[in-house]
């Protein structure tokens, strides 16, 4: 989720530095790079080959939710030398919340170190595009535990297709400029502000970031042992995915952030996301749309979700009311927690992540949905969650830990 932060708040920079030093380009603010994604979108939407910067990341996620509350949350980033971080979360009214074994560490390794990988494959999973833009492939076949029997573990094959129709929100073309106004209005304008604004242009070509919404179809099989089929669970979900890489990761300083994905009854679905970068730039920046169950998208143009309202102490809050508007309406959205979990992200676990799982209702429409809570996290990574690493990562770590400003530039490698 913090990829579509990481574009906006970028998009924000380059408008902020084109106003500043006076060169407002004719063809709109964020002409350049619409063109590059309406030009090369098929390409993009495929594993990226990874670039030779140690940091360079290809990330892809999926989120959906149905009115019966089944839920899913999948999270895959590929990066240098094999790593894959991974996040996958399937909450089922019947089982409660199955999840990775290894969360809520999120560390995994798909090769002996000096192969790079191809694809978003490995440690059970193949998601691929069947054709780019319109269908995706999601499998796994492998362990879940399931949380609320002792982690219990549970031996399951995924199969499900994203089905789209090919409609997606760009945050570079979509963005409502209320929000905009709103979150520069609220900063102060200091030096290391005006360092970042020069560099912003260099740091936004090297990445690209989409979103789409579409149709999860597909099963869930669980056996007991590894032959004795045990439960078939068909999955029909709303939901989106996105995908985003690049190679610069330069914001160390998220504060906290607040993600809501949820999906109505009447298959229309709403995203809305509160970031803080407070001793950065923005310290409150909302951004998120409305889409129809025929994938119109409607930006934000103003939410009353105050941070500091809701979870500032670090634990999110189990219930959240707030309104959205759009240009032409206003949304009152009621959340209800129904079950949570925690994991880390960050080579030394610089952020702890939190995702709710929830029942809502907005506008008397009712439905479910993922909300993600971001905060920092300052008690590193335990042996527990380390001791598997193979050797030579642990002595990449060693290295990268004598040299003095290590945790500043891990810091800009995070991603949950
Ligand atoms: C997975 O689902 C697809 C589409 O529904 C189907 O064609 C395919 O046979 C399934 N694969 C497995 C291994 O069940
Ligand atoms: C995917 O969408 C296409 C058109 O939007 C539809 O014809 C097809 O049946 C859908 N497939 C699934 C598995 O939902």
């Amino acid at each position: 989720m913090r990829a579509r932060f990481i574009t906006v708040f970028l998009l924000l920079l380059r408008l902020q530095s084109k106003l500043i030093f006076d060169i407002y380009p004719d063809k709109g603010i964020f002409y350049e790079l619409k063109y590059l994604i309406a030009k090369s979108f098929e390409v993009h939407d495929q594993p990226q080959v990874l670039d030779e910067h140690p940091k360079s990341y290809d990330v892809i996620s999926f989120m959906a939710a149905n009115i019966n509350g089944q839920k899913l949350l999948i999270n895959l980033e590929r990066r240098r030398r094999g790593i894959m971080k991974a996040c996958f979360y399937l909450w089922l009214p019947e089982y409660g919340l199955l999840a990775l074994p290894k969360l809520p560490d999120m560390l995994h390794f798909t090769t002996d170190g000096n192969t790079e990988s191809e694809e978003f494959k490995g440690i059970g999973f193949h998601i691929y595009p069947e054709e780019p833009m319109i269908r995706w492939r999601i499998k796994y076949e492998g362990l879940l535990k399931q949380l609320d029997e002792g982690n219990k573990l549970l031996q399951v094959k995924l199969n499900l297709t994203f089905n789209s129709t090919g409609k997606y929100f760009n945050y570079n073309r979509d963005l409502s400029l209320a929000v905009i106004a709103d979150s520069l209005a609220r900063e102060a304008w200091n030096e290391g502000f005006y360092t970042m604004l020069k560099n912003v242009d260099k740091v936004l070509q090297k990445r690209l970031h989409y979103e789409q919404n579409g149709q999860l179809t597909g099963s869930l099989e669980i056996y007991e042992k590894i032959d004795k089929l045990f439960g078939h669970i068909p999955l029909t979900l709303s939901g989106f995915r996105d995908h985003s890489f690049g190679t610069e990761r330069c914001l160390s300083t998220i504060n906290r952030y607040v993600y809501v994905a949820l999906f109505l009854e009447d298959g229309s679905s709403m995203v809305v996301g509160i970031l803080s970068q407070p001793s950065f730039f923005l310290s409150s920046l909302k951004v998120g749309y409305i889409c129809s169950k025929d994938g119109d998208y409607k930006p934000i143009t103003a939410c009353n979700f105050e941070l500091y309202s809701y979870g500032e102490k670090g634990t999110p809050p189990r219930h959240q009311n707030f309104i959205v508007y759009t240009v032409d309406k206003d949304y009152f959205v009621q959340i209800k927690v129904q079950d949570s979990t925690e994991r880390y992200a960050g080579g030394n676990w610089e952020a702890k992540i939190y995702n709710q799982f929830v029942a809502c209702c907005i506008n008397g429409r009712h439905g479910h949905g993922i909300t993600e809570y971001l905060y920092r996290h300052k008690g590193g990574r335990p042996e527990e969650a380390s001791y598997s690493d193979p050797e030579w990562y642990k002595r990449v770590r060693k290295s990268e830990d004598d040299i003095e400003d290590f945790d500043h530039n891990e810091l800009n490698s995070f991603s949950p």
